[in-house]
């Protein structure tokens, strides 16, 4: 896992997606690597996880561990002003306070959120790809995480669109082409598109890695095949999968020990299912996970399992 740029953790709601994408950060700081952990997850919890305040830009961990949380809305906005501010100087007051309450709009419907989470993670990962041997993002329940990645493919096609337009729409103009204005849209996209372009290799590459996190029960085990298989579908990269909340072996609580048939059970099913995938199982502690404490002691048992 060592040799990988960039490490995505994702699974079912409340697995340990936030615990294990901190543990490892943690132990690659452990092992002198330059660490930038990233949530895109609306619903923040690394401050929690770190046991520290939550803050809008990165925040240093330890010498060699940063986290930044991504808030999606705050994205969208700043997009929202800017467009508006460059608008608002050509068009009547009326037509400013509809474009306006038209552009409030947008903020909430489906994909905005995933495409300003994408917009701001590949803007992040390009622009310090030279000062962190590792990016781990720590993303939201599948879904959300899904279609961030679908979005990749989608957002490259339509900025070819869009600029296929653009240039056909300044053919038809006077003689002198484009105005300045025109070029300045047209230099935007150029660079937005290549942007895209260039993070898309790094993501469909062999040295980004997904990670599918699950626990040993029914409804992770389903959702983790249907994520396994749209992830192999989008051609990213797996090679391991976490099972975390392993119970102990030494129980004598007949309780306990009816939970660990289960578990059993379950387990074997897994082995079956994701027999492609390297299994790394993690225990349950005996409490939440909360503090660089116990993160440490989750990291010290993912080095050990992962032999790093
Ligand atoms: N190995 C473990 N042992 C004990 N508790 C754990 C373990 N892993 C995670 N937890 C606890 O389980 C809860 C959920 O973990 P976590 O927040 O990491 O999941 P998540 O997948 O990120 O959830 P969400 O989908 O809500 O973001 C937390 O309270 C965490 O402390
Ligand atoms: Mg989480």
């Amino acid at each position: 896992m060592l040799d990988k740029k960039l490490i995505f953790f994702g699974g079912k709601g409340g697995v340990g997606k936030t615990t294990l994408s901190s543990a490892l950060s943690l132990l690659l700081s452990q092992r002198n690597r330059r660490t930038l952990l990233i949530s895109t997850d609306p619903a923040h919890s690394l401050s929690d996880v770190f046991g520290l305040k939550p803050a809008k830009g990165t925040v240093k961990v330890n010498d060699r561990l940063e986290y930044l949380e991504i808030d999606p809305y705050e994205v969208i906005k700043e997009h929202i002003e800017r467009a508006l501010e460059s608008i608002e100087s050509f068009v009547s007051p009326e037509t400013f306070s509809w474009i306006k309450e038209a552009f409030h709009n947008v903020e909430h419907t489906p994909g905005a959120e995933e495409a300003a989470v994408l917009e701001r993670l590949s803007k992040v990962i390009l622009e310090n790809l030279d000062s962190f041997d590792h990016f781990v993002v720590d993303t939201a329940p599948t879904g959300h995480t899904l279609n961030m990645l679908r979005t990749v493919g989608r957002v490259g096609n339509w900025l070819e669109e869009l600029l296929k337009r653009r240039r056909e729409a300044g053919r038809f103009k006077e003689a002198g082409g484009l105005n300045p204005r025109d070029e300045k849209v047209l230099e935007i996209l150029r660079e937005r598109k290549e942007r895209f372009a260039r993070f898309s290799e790094i993501l469909f590459s062999k040295r980004t890695l997904f990670v599918p996190v699950l626990i040993p029960e029914k409804l992770p085990i389903m959702e983790t095949e249907r994520l396994v298989a749209e992830l192999k579908r989008l051609n990213l990269n797996l090679e391991y999968i976490f099972v975390n909340k392993v119970l102990p072996p030494e129980t004598t609580d007949s309780f306990l020990l009816m939970r660990k048939e289960q578990e059993r059970r379950y387990m074997k099913d897994i082995k079956e299912k994701f027999s492609h995938l390297r299994l790394i199982e993690v225990p349950m502690k005996e409490r939440d996970v909360e503090g660089i404490d116990t993160l440490k002691e989750i990291a010290t048992e993912l080095g050990r399992r992962l032999g790093a």
